[in-house]
C-alpha cells in the first residue's frame, strides 16, 4: 500500500488529486496545506516525514501570484524554492519518492519550437526565477526527485483564467485578451492523473528526472478565451490585443509551448487535447438545472 503525502492540497492541483483519490484504491492519501504543514519550516517538515512514513510525496504547495512575486521575491523564493528543498531533503532521508511541480515560466519565451526539458532556462519574471531556483535546489539535495513542469493550469477549483473568463463573459460586452502569448492550457485534473499514474506504474524516471506535462495542442490566451466563451454560449465579444496593450507587472514568455515526448515515452502517459479537457471542466462548472 502506498502512503502519499500531498502538500498545498487546498490549491488547484491538490484539490484535483483529492477528486481522483477513489481511482487509486492501492494508495492512502494524507492531505496538508499551510495550516497543517508549512513547507518552509524545515524542522517541521523533517519531523512530519519521519513520523508519517510516507512512500511518496507530491508537492502542490507554491507561491503562484505571478505579478505579486515581482515585489515579494523573497517570500516567493521561500515557498517555491526553500520549501520544496526541505521536502526533497526530508523525502530522501526516509526513502520516500518526491514529486515536485514547476512551470513553463522558467523559459524566456523567445523560442518558436516546443521547449524540451534540457533547453536553457532564463525566466523573465521573479516567479519564474523562484521556480527555477526551486528546481535546482530540489535536484541538488535529492537527485531522484521527479520535477514536472506544467503550464497555464486551470480547474474547477480556486481562481484561474477559465473561471475569470466565465465570470467576465457574463458581466461584460467585450473581453480583450492577448493573442501574442502562445502556450498550452492544462486542466489540473489531467496533471493530477498523470502524476498519480506515474506513481502507479512504478517505472523509474530517467537520469535527468525533469519532465514536461501540459495538455496537447497550442493556443494563445485569446484562443483559449474565445473557446471558453463560445463553448459556454455567452453573449460576449472576444477581441485579440497585444501584450503591450495590457501591461502587467511581471513579464511573461511570449512562447512557452512544451515538448512532452519524454513523459509519454518514459511513462506512457495519455494526454487529452486542451479543447477536450476545457469542455470537461466547463461541464463541471456550468450551472446544473
Ligand atoms: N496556476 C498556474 O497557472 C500554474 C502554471 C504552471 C505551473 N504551476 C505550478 O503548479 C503547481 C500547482 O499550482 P496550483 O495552481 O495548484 O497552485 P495554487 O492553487 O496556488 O495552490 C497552492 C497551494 O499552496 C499553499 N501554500 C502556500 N504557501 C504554503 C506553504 N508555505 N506551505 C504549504 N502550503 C502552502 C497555498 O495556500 P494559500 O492559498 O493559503 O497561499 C495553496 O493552497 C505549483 O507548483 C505551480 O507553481 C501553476
Amino acid at each position: 500500500m502506498k502512503k502519499i503525502l500531498i502538500t498545498g492540497s487546498n490549491g488547484q492541483l491538490g484539490s484535483s488529486i483529492k477528486k481522483l483519490e477513489l481511482e487509486y484504491p492501492n494508495s492512502s492519501f494524507i492531505y496538508t496545506d499551510v495550516a497543517d504543514l508549512d513547507i518552509t519550516n524545515k524542522d517541521e517538515v523533517l519531523d512530519f516525514f519521519e513520523k508519517g512514513g510516507f512512500t511518496h510525496a507530491i508537492n502542490c504547495a507554491a507561491y503562484t501570484a505571478v505579478d505579486k512575486a515581482e515585489e515579494e521575491f523573497e517570500l516567493a523564493k521561500k515557498i517555491n524554492a526553500i520549501g520544496p528543498a526541505n521536502m526533497a531533503t526530508a523525502a530522501r532521508k526516509i526513502n520516500c519518492k518526491f514529486y515536485h511541480v514547476s512551470t513553463d515560466y522558467v523559459f524566456d519565451g523567445k523560442g518558436h519550437i516546443p521547449y524540451k526539458e534540457e533547453d536553457a532556462c532564463q525566466p523573465p519574471s521573479a516567479y519564474g526565477k523562484t521556480k527555477l531556483i526551486g528546481e535546482e535546489m530540489v535536484s541538488q539535495v535529492n537527485e531522484k526527485a521527479l520535477i514536472i513542469r506544467t503550464s497555464w493550469l486551470y480547474s474547477e477549483f480556486g481562481h484561474n483564467f477559465m473561471k475569470s473568463m466565465l465570470k467576465y463573459g457574463k458581466e461584460r460586452e467585450e473581453l480583450r485578451v492577448v493573442f501574442d502569448q502562445i502556450g498550452t492550457p492544462t486542466y489540473a485534473t489531467d496533471l493530477a492523473r498523470a502524476i498519480l499514474d506515474i506513481i502507479n506504474t512504478e517505472k523509474n524516471a530517467s537520469e535527468n528526472p525533469v519532465y514536461h506535462f501540459s495538455n496537447e495542442g497550442v493556443a494563445s490566451w485569446y484562443d483559449f478565451a474565445l473557446e471558453i466563451i463560445q463553448a459556454a454560449k455567452l453573449d460576449c465579444k472576444v477581441s485579440p490585443i497585444e501584450s503591450h496593450e495590457y501591461p502587467l507587472p511581471a513579464p511573461r514568455p511570449f512562447y512557452s509551448v512544451m515538448n512532452k515526448a519524454k513523459i509519454k515515452k518514459d511513462f506512457n502517459v495519455k494526454i487529452p487535447h486542451w479543447r477536450t479537457s476545457m469542455l470537461e471542466c466547463l461541464d463541471i462548472l456550468k450551472p446544473k438545472n
